[in-house]
């Protein structure tokens, strides 16, 4: 039989496609398998052993599993460093390179370290907390910030003066952000392209920007959608929270970490048994609070996390916190800094059991005004050198709804994640809230420290008065109303 080049050519596309297509599903064998065991592995007994255990009591060490962008800073500086001393703190926490948990006495580690690091620390004696926030302003966040922090650097003349500047600070045995994990990696690489655009503009001479939505100015910097669709992005911050509470993370302690990781990104499906494992741990948590509602989350924490803390703290001599303030100078140093000297309440009324959950808030919000005023003009100034790409609360109206829908479909694990720890969230402040209200019914002077600052000073008699009156008020109400009534219908009857 003769055959046409045409059909020929035909039928060895066909040959080469079918190849392809098995060895296609090969690796999706493979993959469902790696993902599988994994799967398994990370909702074995071990793990159960928590969450069947009272979750809601806080254990030895407390681990802040801190995705970045969600504000837990404001938690770190203000309530965290205010309820434990710095000689509680495990060292550096923020620096994975520096410490061995085991060995440490500590008990608070914060750190954007991914919950692969259960591993090393003992499980059953460890409360985990997290944050979490709505997928598209994280990823917003994230890309802002990298620029915010890219940007200090174009004080230098160049590159190269820039990138020596930041290996002295880092020498100099502070941590900075060019240290932590993701933006050790954002960082750098914005910084890379905001420069070469910079140079592009020297060169071209005049250079008139029309378009001001700071998130599409292909001079300045890297437009928003073009950031997503990087490899680095890929790899670092869609799905970041998901992956961080997986223990999946580019950062993962856990050596088939990345191969889990890379299947989940090539095989969408794959992503359910992640997204149940993190489903999971999120239930076995002490904490779970949501940047969105911060007020609600800040009151959830100093009930569940800052009253148990204080509850154990043992009052001592008060000795005043020795403070390790950095001083800041240069460009691109830590974020993690600078906390330092909000309020002047501090760990001595901890220490001396003066500190209730009511002053803990009042500390709290003092700080997060400092914090956020401090952090604002660092951004206003960080950014004048990228001018007129600006960030501000309006701006992020100026996203196109393909690159939200974009941002969407790319966190799709992110979604569905958060979406689940808004009905945990629910539920917790609904306990809590019924638990203060319950308790109230019992007489007021057995509450614990933090439930009585709830009904503030009143005591049994004055709020036996306060019912008597409400009642009293009640009865007069039903009697106006009958009377009333009765009025009408007589009137009724006249005409
Ligand atoms: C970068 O700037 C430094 C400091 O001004 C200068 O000494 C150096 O020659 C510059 N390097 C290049 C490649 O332009
Ligand atoms: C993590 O991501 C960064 C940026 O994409 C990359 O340079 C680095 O090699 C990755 N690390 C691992 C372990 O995959
Ligand atoms: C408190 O300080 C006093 C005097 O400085 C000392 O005698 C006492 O032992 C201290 N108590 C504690 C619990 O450290
Ligand atoms: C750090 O805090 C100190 C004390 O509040 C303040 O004076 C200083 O300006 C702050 N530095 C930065 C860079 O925010
Ligand atoms: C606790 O607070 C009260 C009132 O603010 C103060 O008088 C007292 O000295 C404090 N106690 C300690 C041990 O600091
Ligand atoms: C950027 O926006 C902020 C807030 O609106 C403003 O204070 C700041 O001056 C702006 N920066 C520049 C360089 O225009």
């Amino acid at each position: 039989m003769q055959m046409n080049p045409v059909s020929k050519l035909a039928l060895w596309l066909i040959l080469l496609g079918s190849v392809l297509v098995s060895f296609a599903e090969l690796d999706y064998g493979h993959c469902e398998r790696v993902v599988k065991k994994w799967a398994d592995s990370s909702s074995s007994s071990r793990e159960e052993h928590v969450i069947n255990k009272d979750k809601r009591s806080l254990q030895d060490l407390l681990f802040f599993l801190h995705v970045p962008r969600t504000g837990g800073r404001t938690y770190f500086h203000c309530f965290l460093r205010k309820l434990y001393d710095s000689s509680e703190e495990c060292p550096r926490s923020y620096d994975k390179l520096h410490f061995n948990p085991r060995k440490e006495k500590c008990k608070l580690l914060a750190t954007h370290d991914d919950y692969s690091l259960m591993a090393k620390l003992p499980r059953e004696r460890t409360s985990v907390m997290t944050i979490v926030r709505d997928p598209i302003a994280r990823v917003l966040s994230t890309y802002e910030f990298s620029v915010e922090v890219a940007a200090r650097f174009l004080v230098h003349p160049n590159l190269t003066s820039a990138t020596r500047m930041s290996g002295r600070i880092r020498k100099n045995n502070v941590i900075s952000t060019l240290d932590i994990w993701p933006w050790k990696y954002l960082v750098p690489w914005m910084r890379q392209d905001l420069f070469a655009r910079r140079d592009a503009r020297k060169l071209k001479g005049v250079v008139i920007i029309e378009d001001d939505n700071p998130y599409d100015m292909e001079e300045m910097l890297m437009p928003l959608h073009k950031y997503l669709d990087t490899p680095t992005a890929h790899d670092i911050i869609h799905n970041g929270a998901t992956f961080q509470i997986a223990g999946l993370t580019n950062n993962s302690y856990l050596s088939e970490a990345h191969e889990v990781r890379h299947c989940v990104q090539r095989y969408k499906s794959l992503g359910q048994p992640v997204l149940q494992v993190a489903k999971r741990r999120l239930d076995s948590m002490l904490y779970v609070g949501l940047t969105e509602e911060h007020r609600e989350s800040a009151s959830l924490f100093a009930n569940v996390v800052g009253s148990q803390v204080l509850s154990q703290v043992v009052p001592s001599n008060a000795t005043a916190k020795t403070k390790t303030t950095k001083s800041e100078s240069g460009s691109g140093k830590s974020e993690i800094q600078n906390g330092t000297s909000e309020v002047a309440l501090s760990k001595m009324d901890v220490k001396s059991g003066n500190m209730t959950v009511k002053t803990l808030m009042e500390v709290y919000e003092g700080c997060i005004s400092h914090l956020r005023k401090s952090q604002g003009t660092r951004r206003v100034n960080s950014l004048k050198r990228i001018y007129p790409a600006n960030f501000t609360r309006g701006t992020r109206t100026r996203v196109p709804n393909e690159v939200i829908e974009q941002i969407k479909s790319l966190n799709s694990l992110d979604v569905e994640l958060y979406k689940y720890a808004k009905e945990i969230f629910a539920k917790e402040h609904e306990l809590v809230s019924k638990n203060l209200v319950l308790t109230s019914k019992r007489s007021i002077v057995d509450l614990p420290n933090e439930l009585r600052s709830v009904f503030g000073e009143m005591n049994d008699e004055k709020l036996w008065k306060f019912v008597s009156l409400a009642l009293m008020l009640l009865l007069l109400f039903l009697f106006f109303l009958f009377v009333n009534a009765r009025r009408r219908k007589t009137s009724k009857v006249k005409i």
